[in-house]
């Protein structure tokens, strides 16, 4: 599949994403079983996994999407804006981030600050994909659906420069040569 200037090809099938959100639903059903969450979805990207997973959640819980304008392009601006949209009071809340999916976790590190000082009562994430960067830095995600290497992804929600987020799988550069 060719988008722009770039080439991708399938990388990780829609049952395999299913899979997987399945197991990540019953860790949270079971880790929160006492408690009711807030959900916090990151849009754009995390619209279909956020779907997808909160359809498995069998808790009471509620749901409020956010947003974080903070990158174009392949590569992490490092341009981090404040939270909005929130309409839930996130005060002695357990809060759950939705992630799509986290590469340097500027983005993660900055949400989880900022909820911590609006009094949240525990902040923790879910995310789909982890991408190495991550790893080495030892950012703090408590779920994580799939480890990866560098590589650029789309599909399932995540954008090449706007384009490719409708896809029900997901899709790697690449990388020629
Ligand atoms: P971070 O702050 O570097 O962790 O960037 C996280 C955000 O960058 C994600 O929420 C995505 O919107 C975007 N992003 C990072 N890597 C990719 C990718 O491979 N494909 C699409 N978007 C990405």
């Amino acid at each position: 599949m060719k988008l722009k200037d770039l080439e991708f090809k399938k990388f990780i099938s829609a049952e395999k994403i299913h899979a997987k959100i399945d197991d990540l639903a019953t860790q949270i059903n079971s880790d929160y079983k006492d408690k009711t969450p807030l959900f916090l979805p990151i849009l754009n990207g995390s619209f279909m996994f956020a779907s997808d997973l909160l359809k498995e959640i069998k808790i009471p819980c509620r749901v409020s999407f956010v947003k974080v304008a903070s990158y174009s392009g392949t590569a992490s601006t490092g341009q981090l804006k404040t939270l909005i949209g929130h309409e839930e009071s996130l005060f002695n809340q357990d809060i759950l981030i939705i992630e799509d999916i986290v590469d340097t976790g500027l983005t993660l590190q900055k949400i989880i600050e900022e909820l911590r000082g609006l009094g949240a009562k525990s902040v923790e994430a879910v995310t789909l994909l982890r991408k190495k960067t991550a790893r080495e830095k030892d950012i703090d995600v408590k779920y994580v659906g799939f480890d990866l290497e560098q590589e650029f992804v789309l599909g399932y929600g995540l954008d090449y420069d706007g384009l490719g987020r409708n896809h029900q799988d997901i899709y790697k550069q690449v990388i020629k040569g």
